[in-house]
């Protein structure tokens, strides 16, 4: 376990504008989810929205989003993409500011990698589990770093003081600085154990791209 946990929320922050320019369009993963559901309960609650462009596309299709970030810059970005009237929220995925049973769907895209301790990851899950309405659905996605390809293209490293899961991906702004970003190794079946021991129901899982996807349900 590495010792000085990475601040991620600043880390995103540091690399906002540049990661907004190469995350313009929704990933067709989570477009043809929205599509798919029905009437919802509640809102759709966008965990680690990023620059909103996917709340961008559930408002498009009429539903209430929340989005949460621990990046106050991808927040105002979002802001600015989805609408002044949107509700997006400063916040962290392991202590959600929703109510319990308030969410109709959840997304949570390419979040539950950027947690450090395990803990974490497992407390971002029970959250999921806490806010989703009796029925409801979510998707949680983490990066393939379990596929060496992918490790090779994201020229992705073993983080120093880790335990061989725990790595650092290099973001390079063109003319800025290289940012390294803190991603976790979680395989289908690590993602898989962790949702299901938060009592959500794997109703699917397949990969989209470099990426582990998962539909659940709350019973
Ligand atoms: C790779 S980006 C994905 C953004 C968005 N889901 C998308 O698909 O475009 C990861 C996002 O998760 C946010 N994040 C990371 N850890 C978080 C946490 N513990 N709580 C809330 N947001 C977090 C980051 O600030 C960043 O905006």
């Amino acid at each position: 376990m590495p010792r000085t946990p990475v601040d991620i929320g600043a880390t995103f922050d540091s690399i906002a504008e540049a990661f907004d320019a190469t995350r313009a369009r929704p990933w067709s993963f989570v477009t043809d989810w929205l599509e798919g559901l029905g009437p919802l309960e509640g809102p759709m609650v966008d965990v680690g929205c990023g620059n909103g462009r996917h709340l961008a596309v559930a408002g498009q299709r009429g539903m209430r989003g929340i989005g949460i970030d621990l990046s106050v810059r991808l927040l105002a970005i979002a802001r600015q993409r989805v609408g002044p009237d949107t509700d997006q929220r400063s916040g962290d995925a392991r202590d959600l500011p929703i109510a319990t049973d308030a969410a109709g769907a959840v997304l949570a895209v390419a979040v539950i990698h950027h947690i450090q301790e395990a803990g974490g990851r497992k407390d971002a899950v029970s959250e999921i589990r806490r806010v989703l309405a009796p029925g409801g659905e979510a998707i949680v996605s983490v990066w393939a770093l379990d596929d060496p390809d992918v490790v090779a293209r994201a020229r992705a490293r073993p983080m120093e003081g880790g335990d061989g899961a725990d790595m650092l991906v290099p973001w390079r702004a063109p003319g800025g600085p290289t940012v390294d970003r803190y991603l976790r190794v979680i395989s289908p079946g690590e993602l898989a154990d962790i949702l299901v021991n938060r009592g959500l129901e794997v109703a699917r899982s397949w990969d989209a791209g470099a990426n582990h996807v998962a539909l659940v349900h709350a019973p």
